[in-house]
């Protein structure tokens, strides 16, 4: 499975943090604020921290280190280019896979429904995306230039920082919590596995290895561990029944044209 040759590219992947902690331990952001006691003490926040948090953290690690480089007149439309990527990719998980799930889920429970058992507005629209994504446009179009104006690129990324920082608190303070009261754990390592899953096509071999990497690299050690301990959770889930994967398949339209075999893993 793509998991365990993933899972080989771990240790180069914890040494690379490793060496970043150590040159970066006061710059790299670590945890949220967002993350109450019951959370962590929740059964099945193993099952949305990576998702909620880590790669949240590797989202904003790598693009202050992106802005850092363009402050020192480096050019970082590489590194910008891939950091684009993985969060579309990300995004596109979250309005296709996650948030229709959940959105489901909410309505089928509906028996309490104040305001606070909601996904926000902008989240389930995906309009906080597409604020986001215009940001993405112009820092794009200024970082490919052959000599960018430093002043302006560089102001442009700090607005694309914090709109960023603005849109991940949301997802940490209002969906994280509703993903851990509305799915079983099993059903959240579910949810978690159509991202890997090749046959639904977010995202292959190649780009599994790019993430990790990636990812890996741009966290602190002390996210790195837990990290490293939950691709290794994942990979060792018990069967869950046709039945059960059928229900998730039936609230989420993108995986409609799917057998349900295939959604499996
Ligand atoms: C909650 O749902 C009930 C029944 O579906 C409805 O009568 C009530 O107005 C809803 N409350 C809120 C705050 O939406
Ligand atoms: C983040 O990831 C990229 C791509 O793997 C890498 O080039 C960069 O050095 C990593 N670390 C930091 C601190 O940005
Ligand atoms: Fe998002
Ligand atoms: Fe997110």
């Amino acid at each position: 499975m793509v998991l365990f040759v993933t899972l080989g590219l771990i240790g180069g992947g914890l040494a690379a943090g490793g060496f970043v902690f150590n040159h970066e331990q006061n710059t790299l952001k670590v945890g949220s604020s967002a993350v109450k006691k019951e959370h962590m003490e929740h059964e099945s926040w193993n099952a949305v921290v990576d998702n909620y948090v880590y790669i949240h953290n590797a989202f904003r690690n790598h693009l202050a280190y992106i802005r850092k480089g363009c402050e020192s007149g480096k050019d970082m439309s590489k590194e910008f280019a891939l950091w684009c990527k993985i969060l579309e990719l990300h995004s596109k998980v979250e309005d296709e896979l996650l948030i229709p799930a959940l959105d489901a889920r909410l309505k089928e429970q509906n028996a309490d429904n104040g305001s606070d058992k909601l996904i926000p507005e902008d989240i389930l629209s995906g309009k906080d995306h597409d604020k986001v994504h215009d940001l993405i446009e112009a820092v794009s179009a200024m970082i490919k230039e052959t000599n960018p104006d430093k002043g302006s690129l560089v102001s442009k990324l700090s607005e694309l920082e914090t709109a960023l920082d603005e849109h991940l608190l949301q997802e940490e303070l209002y969906v994280m919590p509703l993903m851990l009261k509305a799915f079983t754990t099993r059903e959240l390592w579910a949810l978690d596995s159509f991202i890997v899953n090749e046959k639904l096509g977010y995202c292959d071999k190649d780009t599994l290895i790019v993430i990790t990497k990636w990812w890996f690299g741009n966290i602190s050690i002390k996210e790195g561990i837990p990290l490293f301990q939950n691709f290794a959770r994942a990979g060792n889930q018990a069967p869950m029944p046709i039945e059960d994967w059928k229900k998730l398949q039936d609230t989420i339209p993108a995986l409609k044209p799917f057998a349900t075999e295939d959604i499996m893993s």
